[in-house]
């Protein structure tokens, strides 16, 4: 592994977050992903949220049960820091520290998108929580697939088959509308951070342009942003 010889440590791993509504294609693409990194020799982990640690994954079965929504907006925006801050503090960074490349199927954009934008949490609500359950980490890429909505909803219908949609699958498409606008707004907000794809292709060619962001953009020289995270 590399070694970064202005601290004698090895580089951290990159932070790559997925988001987009349901149907996009997220699960599909971390997969093609993780597969060409580590074609390329480098270790990456994927993971997920509300999940992605034994606590966390407890309570994603309580918030897509749809018993977090009873409880109201914002005690259901606490269950989702609740799970991040454990998944963070046990999966993630420990990963990025050991130079593992982290690819995390949704994160905090999630929560300004639905929670946030949809839900009518307060940002200065979701901002304590981010202080709380994230500080200083800040993923080092967001890929923000995008694909309209009558076509990621029969996607996730089709992939659900005969099981029941769940807490938000369950929203009429009024609320799938705006979500898709409240990620395209995210991507244009940060640009830096964020890389808008057109989801509404062949694989291979959704696939070629997620790794054409993560070449141009993180196989530089350039140190990893989620370093500031442990300054
Ligand atoms: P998914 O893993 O199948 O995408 O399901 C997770 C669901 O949880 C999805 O509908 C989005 C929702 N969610 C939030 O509402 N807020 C969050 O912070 C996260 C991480 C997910």
């Amino acid at each position: 592994m590399a070694e970064n010889a202005a601290i004698g440590a090895p580089d951290r791993g990159r932070f790559i977050t997925f988001e987009g509504g349901e149907g996009a294609g997220k699960s599909t693409h971390i997969k093609r992903l993780a597969d060409r990194l580590d074609a390329e020799g480098l270790r990456a982990i994927v993971t997920r949220e509300p999940g992605g640690s034994p606590g966390a994954e407890i309570i994603r079965h309580v918030v897509l049960s749809g018993m977090g929504k009873l409880l109201g907006p914002e005690a259901e925006t606490l269950l989702f820091a609740a799970a991040r801050d454990d998944h963070v503090h046990a999966v993630i960074q420990p990963a990025l520290e050991q130079g593992i490349w982290v690819l995390c199927d949704r994160f905090s954009d999630s929560t300004r998108a639905y929670q946030g934008r949809l839900g009518q949490v307060a940002p200065g609500v979701l901002n304590a929580m981010e202080r709380v359950t994230i500080g200083r980490l800040k993923p080092d890429l967001t890929v923000i697939l995008d694909v309209p909505v009558e076509i990621g909803m029969s996607r996730a219908a089709a992939r659900r088959g005969t099981g029941t949609p769940d807490r938000f699958e369950a929203e009429d498409i009024q609320f799938h509308r705006q979500l898709r606008e409240a990620f395209r707004q995210i991507a244009q907000d940060e640009p830096q951070r964020c890389v808008l794809i057109d989801a509404n292709t062949d694989a291979a060619t959704v696939a070629a342009a997620i790794w054409s962001a993560v070449s141009d953009r993180l196989l530089s020289a350039a140190p990893a942003r989620n370093e500031i995270a442990s300054a």
